[in-house]
């Protein structure tokens, strides 16, 4: 992605992101080698290869990247920049909601604290691609026509309804204190809150909000929350400092 984005101070940013996702990774990895032995850990972290499910959700995204790789287009090159924008702002922040799950249910309330982290870096990537997109549209009004954004409308579509069928899948209604309505309504939120962010026409009637049922998801996402002492909470949020601004 770096060698198409000219401005330095976004690459900058591309850079620490593609740190943060190594980190990310390796987080999932120690999660998985609490609660299970080396080799049932590999397992997991392959099945996408294996399970038809995950699998179909991951081709999705995945031929964006590909169709880019081979044919370097303007056009695909917005696809695969969209592409990222709905596995960071719906994937991911679907799945973070399962373990927001676990939390208020007090379990595993360490990889709770993990995806805690996770989630604040993810935020940041989410808000650089969004800003990646609004200057793009800026820039470049002819990737921006009625039927282009049309186009990336139903490319965040397909990722709901992906990300819906995964965690009808996945979770179901299985899981304490989740039900298949609650991943479907959280999901077509996320939806409606991207299109939102990018200025398009949302995409689900009502869903404007966060769910009722749901609301204790952004008491674990938002990273400026604290709820206990000053001195005795962990900070997890990145600071912004404006005595430095003009250091810089
Ligand atoms: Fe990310």
């Amino acid at each position: 992605m770096g060698e198409y984005i000219t401005a330095n101070e976004v690459n900058l940013c591309l850079n620490i992101q593609a740190y943060q996702e190594a980190v990310h990774s390796q987080s999932y990895s120690y999660m998985l080698d609490t609660i299970c032995e080396p080799q049932q850990r590999n397992e997991i972290l392959y099945q996408w290869k294996d399970d038809k499910h995950l699998l179909a959700r991951n081709t999705f995204i995945g031929e964006q990247y590909n169709t880019f790789y081979h044919n370097q287009t303007p056009e695909n090159l917005m696809r695969t920049v969209v592409a990222n924008y709905i596995l960071e702002g719906v994937y991911f922040y679907s799945g973070f909601m399962f373990f927001y799950n676990l939390g208020r249910n007090n379990r595993m309330p360490g990889s709770v604290q993990i995806i805690r982290y996770i989630n604040r870096d993810e935020n940041t990537h989410l808000w650089l691609f969004r800003s990646m997109l609004l200057e793009l549209k800026k820039e470049n009004p002819e990737l921006f026509t009625a039927e282009k954004v049309a186009d990336y409308r139903e490319m965040i579509r397909t990722g709901c309804e992906q990300e819906i069928a995964w965690g009808h899948y996945a979770i179901g209604d299985d899981v304490s204190g989740l039900t298949k309505q609650m991943i479907t309504d959280y999901v077509q939120y996320l939806g409606n809150l991207r299109c939102n962010g990018l200025g398009f026409e949302k995409l689900y009637k009502g869903h404007d909000e966060e769910p009722e049922a749901l609301k204790w998801v952004s008491q674990y996402s938002n990273a400026n929350t604290i709820k206990t002492d000053f001195f005795e909470a962990r900070s997890t949020a990145y600071a912004k400092s404006g005595a430095l601004e003009d250091d810089l």
